[in-house]
């Protein structure tokens, strides 16, 4: 990301494309508007950051970084991601919402050529793979957080009766529309939408098969993530995650970091301790390769684990 200003003017968001449509231009009645940001401002100290940065000023950056995150609290930079990936400050538990549907939005666009094509993603294919072969369905009812463009959707079309898919970009959430692969799409936050399944119809309340693939780098602490989704996970419901691996030489004191790629990087052994915790026993975690990073293989892992019950 390279210009805060193209990201979205107003950082209030909708939970459901329904209730979008619903709702009108009013958000929230209890919900303050933010004041607004002083847009060049707010350019000003980010690009300055991100130059003190590439010359090896850390002490300098994390000063611009700081005054970005003054000029916008919501943090559509995602500021304070970097300033954790330079080790000036403690890590947010996850990447600030504004950041990423800022982020995601103004590379929807260029999502699957860049991923797939230049950087050989494929997630979304090996969990179909393993899927198979360890646990075939046929799935009810699935539903996929952080559905991006609509590659798992797309990938796992075959397995599921119905699937439904959540995401805080727009732009996203557009290019999986035109996919084809879902019945239903819903603009907004994972969590936040697990909590509140009644903006699903109430006979979508409970799935039976939960995928993020390619999320949990945009979050840390994943503990209310699951316990959510456990929330709505039908009994022996199976859900499927994947993680990128910590850089060995950066340890991990909570069991995960922002690692220097700006991304979420999870210990195993805290994953498995996170899905115990919210009643999900995994029945396969394999090392995979998320994507290639500079030509580098990426490392992570894909987490298959069912819902105890
Ligand atoms: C790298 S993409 C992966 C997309 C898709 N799952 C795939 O495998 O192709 C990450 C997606 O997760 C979404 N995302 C990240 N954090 C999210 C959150 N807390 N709630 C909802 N969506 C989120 C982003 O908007 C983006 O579309």
């Amino acid at each position: 990301m390279t210009d805060p200003r193209s990201g979205p003017d107003d950082p209030r968001r909708e939970a459901g494309r329904e209730a979008q449509a619903e709702s009108g231009a009013e958000g929230p009645p209890d919900r303050a508007v933010p004041p607004p940001v002083d847009e060049e401002a707010l350019a000003r100290a980010y690009e300055a950051g991100l130059a003190a940065e590439k010359r090896g000023a850390p002490d300098e950056a994390a000063r611009f970084y700081r005054e970005a995150l003054r000029l916008d609290p919501a943090d559509r930079c995602g500021v304070s991601v970097r300033l954790a990936a330079i080790g000036r400050a403690d890590p947010p538990p996850g990447a600030p919402p504004a950041y990423v549907e800022t982020l995601f939005d103004q590379h929807a666009e260029i999502f699957d050529a860049a991923l797939v094509g230049a950087l050989s993603y494929r997630a979304p294919m090996l969990l179909r793979d393993r899927l198979e072969r360890l646990a075939p369905g046929p799935y009810a009812r699935m539903l996929d957080l952080g559905c991006g463009t609509g590659l798992a959707g797309e990938a796992l079309r075959d397995l599921c009766a119905r699937i439904d898919g959540v995401d805080l970009s727009a732009g996203m959430l557009e290019l999986a529309d035109e996919r084809g692969a879902y019945d239903e799409l819903y603009m907004g936050e994972a969590v936040e939408f697990l909590r509140a399944p009644d903006e699903a119809p109430e006979d979508e309340s409970q799935w039976d098969l939960i995928v993020a693939t390619d999320v949990l780098p945009y979050m840390g602490d994943v503990a209310p993530l699951l316990e959510a989704a456990a929330a709505v996970a039908a009994p022996g419901a199976v859900l499927a995650l994947t993680t990128e691996t910590p850089p060995p030489d950066l340890a991990p004191e909570r069991g995960w970091l922002v690692a220097p790629n700006h991304r979420y990087a999870h210990r195993e052994s805290y994953l498995r301790a996170a899905l115990a915790e919210a009643g999900f026993s995994p029945f396969h975690v394999e090392d995979i390769v998320v994507r290639t990073n500079e030509g580098r293989p990426e490392p992570g892992q894909l987490f298959l684990a069912r819902r105890e019950g």
